[in-house]
């Protein structure tokens, strides 16, 4: 008589895998990040005492990182710029160090990195500090590299990350970046406590929000999936902080996947990627809320009906309750109520469940895609 213990699957803890297993964690991942960081209905980062000075005086922030690191990044620039009022730049870490940058003691260099020892973001770094800038890093792995040669550290607390692609460590990047925008905010005066009360609200209210996704949505998602496991391309059309997102969903079935997919600023399809809209051709496309700013609902609708009659097959990220959509939509994906600039994190989740459900379907190994490594230490 053996026992046969299979050492990962117990470390999966009954999932399917530890993609399966790291989209689940994704409300704990956002819960978690925010864990003592809000005091008296203010945000407040102890990791960040004593750098007062240095961001009430900062003039220029630039963002460095890759994959999907840099899209939280690119999340995260429309926060800061929002509530801190100090314009953000974000580059990928490995265009940023060879271009000879312009970069001084008034840049704050941020970088973000699940891994904490990606070789192309720790080289942005070490050159940022080569050139006088403070740098700050945003990493979910204690005491890793970049950590180590940042001049400060906001840790992520999504947990071990195990699946190449990363899923929970996202979610948790746009949060921590969220918090570090009103936590310079407050100190800089630029967002009034009740918007940083009400900021905060809604932060701690996303991950009873990405479980309603889980539990109402994920069937529903995998069903699709599976009914795609054959399509050659896929496109994600998206809109303000919609478009990160479009990118972070196309970037995901590529790298699950192995099929062309693409992410496009919605506003940016009539003046080329219409042209690939062909009858039958998918196109995900994230929908503002209608309770934002009107105009972008409007234009993203309208981006939809231009694509339906040329034959496109729409998927529709929206939230409840939009009817506007579902005229022109074959299918729709719920997310919950959010304030606009929250929406990322929910719209995310179903493009993460869609490519593990389409590599499932297509028999791949979702933890171990081809190709790929989990943490990328040569440049
Ligand atoms: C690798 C992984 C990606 C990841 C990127 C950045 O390419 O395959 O999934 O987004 O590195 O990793 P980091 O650890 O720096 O966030």
């Amino acid at each position: 008589f053996e026992v046969m213990w299979d050492a990962s699957a117990a470390e999966k803890g009954g999932w399917s895998s530890f993609m399966a297993k790291e989209v689940a964690e994704e409300p704990e991942a956002v819960a978690n990040t925010i864990l003592g960081r809000v005091k008296d209905g203010q945000v407040v980062i102890p990791e960040l005492d004593g750098m007062d000075e240095l961001f009430a005086g900062v003039q220029r922030i630039i963002i460095v990182a890759c994959g999907t690191a840099s899209y939280a990044g690119q999340v995260g620039k429309y926060a800061i710029e929002q509530w801190a009022r100090i314009p953000v730049d974000v580059e990928l870490a490995h265009e940023f160090r060879y271009r000879d940058p312009i970069v001084g003691p008034e840049t704050l260099v941020v970088s973000i990195s699940q891994s904490g020892e990606t070789m192309d973001t720790l080289m942005a770094v070490k050159e940022a500090a080569r050139l006088g800038a403070k740098t700050l890093s945003i990493c979910n792995t204690q005491g890793a590299t970049i950590p180590r040669e940042s001049d400060a550290i906001v840790y992520t607390h999504a947990g071990p990350e195990v699946a190449v692609a990363s899923t929970k460590a996202f979610v948790a990047q746009i949060t921590a970046l969220y918090l570090l925008a009103l936590h310079v905010g407050r100190i800089r005066g630029t967002v009034s406590p009740a918007e940083a009360a009400r900021s905060i609200h809604e932060l701690e209210a996303l991950p009873e929000k990405i479980r309603w996704i889980l539990e109402n949505e994920q069937e529903h998602i995998e069903q699709l999936a599976h009914w795609m496991a054959d399509t050659r391309s896929v496109l994600f059309l998206g809109r303000h902080v919609g478009f990160p997102i479009a990118l972070e969903g196309a970037l995901k079935l590529k790298e699950l996947s192995y099929i062309h997919a693409e992410g496009f600023a919605a506003g940016e399809l009539k003046h080329g990627p219409i042209a690939l809209i062909e009858p039958g051709q998918p196109v995900f496309v994230m929908v503002p809320s209608p309770r934002g700013a009107a105009t972008l609902h409007a234009k993203v609708v309208s981006n939809i009906e231009e694509i339906r009659a040329r034959g496109a097959r729409v998927i529709a990220i929206a939230e409840e309750g939009d009817v506007a959509v579902l005229p022109f939509a074959d299918e729709v994906l719920r997310i919950p109520l959010a304030g606009p600039i929250f929406e990322p994190i929910l719209a995310v989740v179903p493009l993460h469940i869609f490519a593990m459900g389409l590599a499932n379907a297509k028999g791949l190994d979702v933890d171990q895609p081809r190709n790929l490594a989990k943490s990328v230490t040569v440049e």
